[in-house]
């Protein structure tokens, strides 16, 4: 039995629903700027709890527009190395540098104790990551970092549609929060991402740049096509509907792993506090015996099983990052010690007791 390693689902009953809206779309001819996009944002901005929630047409997009807002000229913004490289990216498309910092091992996700080290007089924000959907369990301090160096906090939510602390959603806790809907994420649009924030100058700005910067009949900024489709926005709606019944089949799984696997020796789990709730995007696990990629070969040849990886090499040593700004091994020890050891076992809305059972006696065959 194939199991791969992430996928989305839409269950039968929405996709004829689905292509009926788009049916409608088609016959109307609203295909972009119509109501399904003003629909996804107004129940988006309310599902996470904040004022306003603008559409676009990648995560990528949203951090870009995002960190744009800033006008970072230059300035550096922290960002956590163990990340998608659109993370750093975004900041470099924007105008300024990625600082980049460690992340504990306990979390996977940036360390404040290094935030606070890599603070210059150029820093002008923080960008968290909430990686595989975990919040970062310090972020009242990473924002209490922000407020007394008045720094700007944006939340790359990628990962961590449905994700909260103490109900208090990801994405509303920063200035702003960007979320990726690509295919594999909690929730999905085929492509997309969304911004939200309680801001509204930050609203009005990631509208008008999403639209090449048009204010009325004129251009005032140099924007971009950022634009959502409607049929991309028709999945999402229905894909926002599903979503606490999505993170709960996810925390369902998550509980099988934990109930198999937390005691073994050779491996340990990422946990989660009792306040939190995980998406559960990706199940992280750290091996001790034996480097990430050996196991993932094993799993592929074996039992056509894909594990996979967030993420490694970490960014800072990515190709691109060491040519450009010089970084070398042993920057950021953690990362480059903990991501290779870590690799994501499979977890999907549809996976049935059968693929877990399969994963977990796989494990245990091959960490003995
Ligand atoms: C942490 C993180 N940030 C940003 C992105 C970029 O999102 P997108 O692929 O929708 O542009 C991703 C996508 O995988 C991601 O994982």
């Amino acid at each position: 039995m194939k199991i791969t390693n992430a996928k989305p689902f839409f269950p039968e009953e929405d996709i004829s629903l689905i292509l009926e809206e788009i049916k409608k779309s088609l016959q109307t001819g609203t295909l972009t700027f119509g109501p399904n996009v003003s629909r996804l944002e107004k129940e988006f901005a309310g599902y996470i709890g904040v004022k306003n929630a603008i559409a676009v047409n990648s995560g990528t997009s949203a951090l870009e527009i995002a960190l744009r807002y800033f006008d970072l000229k230059g300035g550096e913004v922290i960002v956590p190395t163990n990340s998608f490289v659109a993370s750093a990216n975004a900041v470099i498309l924007a105008g300024g540098k990625p600082v980049f910092v460690d992340i504990k091992k306990e979390t996977l996700c940036i360390d404040p104790d290094d935030v606070r080290k890599k603070i210059t007089p150029k820093t002008r924000g923080i960008m968290v990551v909430h990686l595989a959907g975990l919040i970062p369990p310090e972020i009242d301090e990473i924002k209490e970092i922000c407020d007394k160096n008045d720094f700007f906090l944006i939340e790359d939510a990628a990962h961590a549609h449905g994700s909260s602390i103490d109900k208090k959603h990801a994405g509303s806790f920063g200035h702003v929060g960007c979320f990726s809907f690509f295919p594999t994420k909690p929730m999905t649009t085929g492509e997309g991402g969304i911004i939200t924030t309680n801001d509204d100058k930050i609203a009005e700005y990631a509208k008008i740049l999403r639209h090449h910067g048009k204010e009325g009949n004129e251009h005032t900024k140099i924007g971009y096509n950022w634009r959502m489709s409607e049929i991309n926005a028709i999945l999402g709606v229905y894909q926002l509907n599903r979503l606490d019944e999505f993170v709960e089949k996810r925390n369902k799984i998550a509980q099988r792993y934990v109930d198999e696997l937390s005691e073994m020796e050779g491996l340990s789990l990422i946990s989660v506090p009792s306040n939190s709730v995980h998406s559960f995007w990706k199940y992280p696990v750290l091996l001790e015996s034996i480097k990430a990629p050996e196991l993932e070969k094993i799993f592929r040849d074996k039992y056509e099983i894909a594990l996979g990886t967030i993420y490694y090499p970490p960014i800072h040593l990515q190709p691109f990052y060491k040519q450009e700004f010089g970084n070398k091994p042993g920057m950021l020890p953690i990362s480059e010690e903990v991501l290779l050891r870590e690799t994501c076992l499979p977890i999907f809305v549809d996976m049935t007791d059968e693929m877990i059972d399969n994963v977990i006696m796989a494990i245990k065959k091959e960490l003995k």
